[in-house]
């Protein structure tokens, strides 16, 4: 449906690219999201579906027809048909009514008039905005304006929608409200989306697969289920950790010197391997904070625990082991500890952390194991 090749953009003057040979295959339906840090690439590798911006070598490919190499302006427009978008600050027409912006786009497509009567009523009430034709962009709030913008998207029935930040400009109910909505349109409209977001929430409601770019590079790719579940990349480990560190209380790490995050691995979602862990080691795990999410319809549990009246360290390193065997167990560090200070700056040190506590602890399960 949507395929990278090896796609560079490098800009004249820039010492390294903005997009740095991707490879991506983005299929029919899917709900494929771009996550990266600011200035990673994600707009510039997004803008070369529509050929806004030319890749400066590889390809790029939609419905198997090679976009790069496109050179009349009539293979162009019919491109462009395909392709939908909505950005984050909307891009509507300030001095022209909602009816017009929708308008905009049919027109631009050769519709007559009467065609255009008949479609944008029909486009704004697929969007919730009947009656709201002869307003003003300037009267509408955020959501109703990216509500406008999506109509004007999906005015000529495009197969492909992108959508770059769409929802990083409305406050948290407004968002939920146009995620459901694109949710909602992308079935009815048989779309395959393709979203950048920097919204952790947004990702795992809408996405059925994630890319994760950092320096123009993708540096993983996944389900969103995988991807939050046990991210792969040290910078991917260090976004979902600061995600969960986010949710967390400070009170919490004021209380517990050391805690530890369970994830139970999918077909172990409910067992009860807290409750014999502390039986078989006659220990106390504390259950502290967690919850059950449903990611692409699959739960995904998380428990924060701490381990209490534990004798000795060595017992400790058992007792992970054990949760280890049926979970994915990593050892958290205090948000604003020095740990975390250095991931910020980007060299992946909490996720290093985490990931060395992690390994120990796998690697001390497949020895419990083999004793059991
Ligand atoms: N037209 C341009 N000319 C020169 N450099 C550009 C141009 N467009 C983008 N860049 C540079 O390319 C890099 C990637 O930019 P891009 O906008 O794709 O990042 P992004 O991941 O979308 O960031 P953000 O999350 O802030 O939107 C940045 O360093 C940016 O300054
Ligand atoms: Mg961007």
């Amino acid at each position: 449906m949507i395929e990278f090749h090896d796609v560079t953009v490098h800009f004249a003057g820039q010492p390294a690219p903005a997009v740095d040979r991707v490879s991506l295959a983005i299929e029919r339906g899917d709900c494929f999201g771009i996550l990266g840090q600011s200035g990673a690439g994600k707009s510039t590798l997004v803008r070369t579906v529509n050929l806004l911006q030319v890749p400066t070598c590889g390809h790029v490919m939609v419905h198997g027809h090679k976009v790069d190499g496109i050179l009349s302006a009539a293979a162009l427009r019919s491109l462009r048909l395909k392709v939908g978008m909505i950005f984050q600050h909307f891009n509507l027409i300030k001095n022209a009514t909602v009816f017009d912006n929708v308008a905009f786009n049919l027109k631009a497509s050769g519709a007559d008039r009467t065609t255009i009567a008949a479609k944008v009523p029909q486009l704004l009430d697929a969007v919730g905005l009947s009656g709201k034709e002869a307003v003003y962009p300037p009267a509408l709030s955020g959501g109703q304006k990216q509500r406008v913008a999506i109509a004007r998207a999906l005015a000529n029935d495009p197969e492909i929608l992108l959508c770059d930040e769409a929802t990083s400009a409305l406050d948290p109910d407004t968002t939920a409200e146009i995620v459901a909505l694109l949710q909602q349109l992308k079935e009815e409209h048989h779309l395959t989306v393709l979203f950048i977001t920097h919204q952790m929430e947004v990702a795992k409601k809408l996405f059925n697969k994630v890319a994760l770019m950092q320096r123009g590079r993708v540096v993983e790719t996944a389900s969103t289920y995988d991807f939050f579940a046990r991210p792969q990349s040290a910078y991917g480990q260090q976004l979902v950790a600061q995600y969960q560190h986010d949710l967390l209380p400070d009170e919490l790490w004021r209380s517990e010197p050391e805690l530890f995050e369970i994830i139970y691995k999918l077909d172990h979602a409910f067992d009860s391997v807290i409750a014999a862990a502390m039986h078989r080691f006659d220990v106390d795990i504390n259950i502290l904070g967690g919850r059950v999410e449903y990611i692409g319809g699959k739960p995904l549990g998380r428990l924060i625990i701490s381990i209490a009246r534990c004798p000795s360290a060595a017992l400790k390193q058992e007792v992970l082991a054990f949760l280890a065997q049926s979970t994915y167990l990593t050892a958290l560090t205090p948000p604003h500890s020095a740990a975390v200070g250095a991931a910020d700056a980007g060299t992946g040190a909490d996720a290093a952390v985490a990931g060395t506590a992690a390994d120990n602890a796998a690697g001390a399960g497949a020895e419990a194991s083999s004793e059991a």
